[in-house]
């Protein structure tokens, strides 16, 4: 998919650090960036439009703590319906505009037993069950065919903010995040079976953006708001509610860590 032609206003920013805000995490742009401007996705052309709940769809750019950034307030997803390349082509258009460094957030169930609703994960590895890749059919594009997946979530960036958190009292986990499409949640059989697997906490997103990044040589870190614990470890049944309400209750703290992990980056 051909990049979009941005209006200037966005073009000549020059953005260094990308932030792609979950479900109920999108309170991060308003609350914290110092704004320069926004741009609504169906300003630009060919853009995919978010319509998810709690989803806004629009880039917000500016500053944080003197950093040059760019938003996505609301992301794209697979269970939209939209192709792997569709929603993942607002990671190659930051990229173009020079971002460096993607931040990618997530509301995600708990798989690992000490994980409660409210903790915060940092990725450390990922799972794709999302059935494709999202570089498929794109191997001539810019980056190497066969990108290297060793070190998805940069581990230098990891041990600094594992660092701040301690130092700040912010309990921070760090465990495998494992993808799948969604929208439906999981069954409590498919939750024993990604606890084999290894995964810490399960999701319906962050793994295409993360993939693109990387064959794009960009440097990634990954965080989790676990809203819930996964389906069969506690005894209520899953909602979108749920994981709105645990997300939006430790919002401000989410948005400490996050703070934190660009001001340090
Ligand atoms: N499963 C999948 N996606 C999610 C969950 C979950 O339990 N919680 C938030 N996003």
């Amino acid at each position: 998919m051909k990049l979009p032609i941005l209006p200037e206003k966005l073009a000549n920013f020059k953005p260094e650090i990308g932030l792609i805000l979950g479900s109920g995490l999108s309170s991060f742009a308003d609350d914290r960036i110092k704004l320069s401007g926004r741009l609504q996705y169906n300003e630009i052309e060919g853009f995919p439009i978010s319509t998810a709940p709690g989803h806004i769809g629009q880039f917000i750019y500016g500053t944080i703590c003197g950093k040059r950034v760019i938003c996505m307030q609301g992301r794209l997803h697979f269970y939209e319906g939209y192709s792997m390349d569709q929603l993942t082509l607002p990671v190659r258009l930051m990229n173009s505009l020079g971002v460096q460094t993607l931040f990618i957030t997530n509301a995600a169930g708990g798989i690992h037993r000490d994980y409660k609703p409210g903790d915060f994960m940092l990725l450390n590895d990922h799972i794709n069950l999302l059935g494709t890749n999202p570089l498929i059919g794109l191997q001539g594009d810019k980056g190497v065919y066969f990108p290297d997946m060793s070190e998805v979530y940069d581990s230098t960036l990891r041990m600094k903010i594992r660092n701040w958190s301690e130092a700040n009292k912010i309990e921070l986990k760090e465990g495998v995040y494992l993808a799948t499409t969604g929208p439906s949640y999981e069954t409590p059989a498919e939750i024993r079976a990604f606890t084999l697997l290894g995964a810490d906490a399960v999701g319906m997103s962050t793994v295409p953006e993360a993939i693109v990044a990387r064959k794009l040589g960009m440097r990634v870190l990954g965080i989790s708001c676990i809203t819930n614990t996964a389906a069969g470890i506690s005894e209520t049944k899953l909602s979108h509610e749920e994981v709105s309400k645990t997300a939006s209750r430790v919002s401000s703290q989410f948005a400490d860590l996050l703070e934190a992990g660009i001001n340090l980056a």
